[in-house]
């Protein structure tokens, strides 16, 4: 699989590039990157190249990280080198979330960090990912920080927007490179991810949703629902083998609607977990309204397809399900939850919980505690409803939630969550079980960190546990918290 950059014919039917100028101070007629098609600027004095040192941070979720390793590879490939360093860079660059108000107000922080950087020295700086779309809109506001926008299926033409804002700048022009088109075919099939992790790699094997959760503001943002093809993620998957990856997780906002041709997603996952080398395969996430019993079978009976299950619920009220559109009722869930541990009763799930949606009225936050307590998740990601833009809810339903409500209920779940995940995490102790060994522990380099099959962070003392990264151990639990196992060698047989 080759990758290919900017010089490549666009998929076809991707919308077409525009790299609009925007008038700043004086607006710019520059070069195009079809005159110009290397980052590496001449340095003219003494005949040697300088490249372009590009910082890049990532907000938001997997689908984000994953999107920030293409911008990498797409960006290398024209001349630019990638810093960790932000005071070496020439560009900054940030792919944002916008999935709540808060991910919103860290990408608002960082700016604002960033003109103080600028009024400093010469930069560039482009805003990528789901917040692109949004800032469009205010891009008066932010002008003159921000110089490029480029929204998720943007990204091939982001060294040509950041090559003429650089251009304009040495020139002492102001010029906006703005890409936010969304496209119905972009998967960048045929871009190869600069990965750095190097035991997990991420394959988004689909873009978009079509779901429209009427809280959701994905599908504005990343646009209409599109799998890439079959053949393209298996032939990937081997050259992630190759390159000693051990595991990896399928990307999709739903991953139950993956069609490509006559694979569907129980067909897909069976073929890359089949792949050698390939220790485990995970997947996130699937929809709990349509999901399909093959899956289920191959989740149960694969042995590299990790046992666990990210099933997002996000209410457990009928009439908040139905305002939120998700498509299911909780005697569906329930039905669900228990065919999965009927037919595997060591299988983790884990999910999503909004507190505080639109209407959310006592007993319906009531019946969501109920039923956190009747299914006893491993763990959940709880959070506080957040109005966005453009979205159904936005639109129809007044957030009529106070915060201080949104909050005592986020307390209270949480509080709930974390007694659950305590008992459910000393389930495992003296058990033995298999640890993929990802590196140092966070909180000191003198502790190992892996995952269980589960999910479930391990952690065990280095000097007792000789380990490197990509290791498949097999390791004895002697103490458990809410969030971590800790772990040691199972004693001598
Ligand atoms: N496609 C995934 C969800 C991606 S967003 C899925 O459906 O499983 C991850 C989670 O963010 C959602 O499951 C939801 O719980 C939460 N979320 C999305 N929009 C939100 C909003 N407006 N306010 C609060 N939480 C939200
Ligand atoms: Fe958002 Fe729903 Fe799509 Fe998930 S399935 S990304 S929650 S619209
Ligand atoms: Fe992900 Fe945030 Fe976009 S959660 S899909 S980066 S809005």
């Amino acid at each position: 699989m080759s990758s290919t950059g900017l010089q490549s014919t666009p998929t076809p039917g991707t919308a077409p590039v525009s790299a609009l100028l925007l008038p700043g101070r004086s607006s710019y007629n520059g070069p195009t990157m079809t005159t110009h098609p290397n980052a590496i600027q001449a340095n003219a004095t003494q005949g040697t190249a300088t490249p372009t040192h590009v910082h890049l941070e990532t907000f938001g979720c997997q689908m984000n990280e994953y999107d920030s390793e293409l911008v990498r590879a797409l960006m290398q490939q024209n001349g630019f080198v990638f810093t960790s360093e932000q005071e070496r860079a020439d560009v900054i660059l940030m792919n944002t979330c916008a999935i709540r108000e808060n991910a919103h107000n860290k990408v608002y922080t960082h700016l604002s960090e960033l003109k103080k950087i600028k009024r400093q020295r010469p930069l560039v700086v482009g805003v990528l990912g789901c917040m692109a779309q949004n800032l469009k809109d205010e891009l008066t506001e932010i002008q003159p920080l921000v110089d490029v926008l480029a929204g998720p299926d943007s990204y091939r033409q982001l060294p040509m927007l950041i090559r003429t804002a650089l251009r304009a700048q040495e020139d002492g022009l102001e010029a906006k490179g703005l890409a936010v088109d969304l496209s119905e075919y972009e998967t960048y099939h045929d871009v190869v991810p600069d990965r750095r992790d190097g035991v997990n790699a991420w394959i988004a094997i689909m873009r978009g949703c079509d779901n429209f959760c009427s809280f959701c503001v994905v599908p504005y943002t990343r646009g209409r629902e599109r799998s890439r093809d079959a053949e393209g993620i298996i032939l990937e998957a081997h050259q992630i083998a190759a390159q000693g990856f051990k595991q990896i997780t399928l990307l999709g906002q739903n991953v139950n609607s993956y069609r490509f041709d006559d694979w569907d997603f129980a067909r897909l996952i069976r073929a890359v977990a089949d792949v050698p080398g390939i220790e485990r395969v995970r997947f996130t996430s699937p929809h709990p309204k349509d999901f399909p019993l093959p899956l289920l079978e191959a989740v149960v009976s694969h042995p590299h397809i990790c046992k666990q299950i990210h099933l997002p619920l996000q209410s457990g009220s009928d009439r908040i399900l139905g305002l939120m559109n998700r498509g299911y009722t909780i005697s569906e869930y329930r039905a669900l939850v228990d065919r999965i541990r009927s037919l595997r009763s060591d299988i983790v799930l884990s999910t999503d919980i909004i507190c505080g949606f639109a209407g959310e009225r006592d007993e319906d936050f009531e019946a969501t505690y109920r039923l956190i307590e009747e299914v006893r998740f491993h763990s959940a990601f709880i959070f506080k409803y957040s109005e966005r833009k453009h979205t159904i809810a936005a639109r129809k339903f007044p957030d009529d939630v106070s915060e201080a409500v949104k909050t005592a209920r986020v307390t209270r779940l949480f509080d709930l969550q974390r007694t659950i995940a305590y008992a459910r995490n000393r389930e495992y102790l003296h058990a033995t079980l298999p640890v993929l060994v990802e590196g140092d522990a966070k909180r000191s380099a003198a502790q190992g960190m892996g995952k269980s099959d589960g999910n479930i962070t391990v952690i065990w003392d280095k000097q007792a546990v000789p380990s490197h990264p990509g290791a498949l151990l097999s390791l004895a639990i002697y103490d458990a918290s809410s969030t971590t196992l800790y772990a040691t060698l199972p004693p001598a047989p």
